[in-house]
């Protein structure tokens, strides 16, 4: 089974990157073949600054490595050491029709928040069915707010083997229910354009502030509270082992439990969960050479893929 999934590199990481995405990723490396990437043409559609978009590529690698992403095992590069990837994209273009794309949700999100309609903007999911259908996956983890993209791969999958004859394989995504959504601390999703972040890889100030600033009601400290209908309690089930969460809705349920006390607890949940991984990541931080070496070893293993699919849809639509 071959398992592929891509991050953005448009800004620091966050708990709801790495519980609906990054932890899944890690965890598959033992399942099967993985193809981890950094989509840095994607953001290009975001980012308008090549330092910050090389910092960025460079704080994501250094973040999946020291979450665990073994690049023994894990086939670890940036897209765009992949070019084939653009050739697949117009390849797969020719069968998407411009309706299906208008429908996209990110996309519309997207001109509602007041973005420019640029072209590359809306033929996104189409450089994502590339990135996935280039590889043959099978499996994509990704959070919930990506299934439209999968869907739209699958889509232009079956619709150029149709055509074509059978090139790709249909891939299918995996979203683990009970994480589908992280909250942020504002109760909306969690998400970097909406400044909600818990980030993985922050400083302890910059953690304590967005764990203490959590969303809350007023309810006085003396009062019962319902556990399910509050974010602290929301965030810290998704880090906390059952019993963890069972204790900490127990007391919310009994009152005189104030949500500062609940939100202490959820930070020191927090840094006990990530220390290990703050560790790793200073270190990998000192040697930025043994990274740039990992995602070129990475890219040529990709890229041997990468030709052996490409030359198979051109082939199929007759420019070999
Ligand atoms: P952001 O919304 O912060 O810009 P991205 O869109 O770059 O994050 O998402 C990267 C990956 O992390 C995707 O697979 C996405 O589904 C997942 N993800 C992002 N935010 C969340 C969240 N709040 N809950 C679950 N998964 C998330
Ligand atoms: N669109 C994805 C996101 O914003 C990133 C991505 C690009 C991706 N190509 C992909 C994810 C291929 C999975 C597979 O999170």
């Amino acid at each position: 089974m071959r398992i592929l999934s891509g991050i953005q590199p448009s800004g620091k990481l966050h708990l709801g990157n790495y519980l609906g995405m990054m932890k899944q990723c890690v965890e598959l490396q033992q399942k099967g073949e993985t193809y981890i990437f950094i989509a840095n043409y994607h953001a290009l559609t975001t980012i308008a600054d090549a330092a910050l978009l090389r910092q960025n590529t460079m704080d994501v690698a250094l973040d999946f490595l020291a979450l665990g992403l073994d690049p023994e095992k894990t086939v670890f590069f940036r897209q765009s050491d992949v070019p084939e990837v653009q050739e697949l994209t117009w390849l797969l273009s020719i069968v998407e029709p411009v309706s299906r794309l208008e429908l996209a949700h990110s996309y519309k999100d997207k001109l509602a928040h007041g973005k420019e309609a640029t072209h590359a903007l809306f033929s996104y999911p189409v450089l994502m069915a590339a990135d996935i259908l280039l590889y043959q996956s099978d499996l994509v983890p990704v959070g919930k707010d990506q299934r439209q993209h999968l869907e739209i791969t699958r889509d232009i999958a079956t619709k150029f083997n149709l055509k074509f004859g059978e090139t790709f394989k249909i891939p299918e995504a995996y979203i683990p229910e009970a994480v589908a959504i992280v909250p942020g601390t504002d109760g909306q999703k969690m998400s970097k354009s909406y400044g909600n972040t818990i980030q993985i890889s922050g400083s302890p100030a910059e953690i304590k502030k967005a764990i203490m600033g959590i969303v809350t009601d007023c309810a006085p400290l003396e009062a019962p509270k319902d556990p399910e209908s509050n974010n602290i309690y929301k965030i810290y089930k998704l880090l906390a082992t059952p019993e963890q969460a069972e204790e900490m809705a127990k007391n919310f349920r009994a009152g005189g439990y104030g949500y500062g006390t609940a939100k202490k607890e959820l930070l020191r949940l927090f840094n006990e969960t990530f220390a290990p991984f703050r560790e790793r990541r200073a270190e990998l931080a000192a040697h930025p050479e043994t990274v740039k070496e990992i995602l070129a070893a990475g890219a040529e293993r990709a890229r041997k893929q990468a030709r052996i699919t490409l030359d198979k849809a051109r082939a199929a639509v007759g420019i070999d």
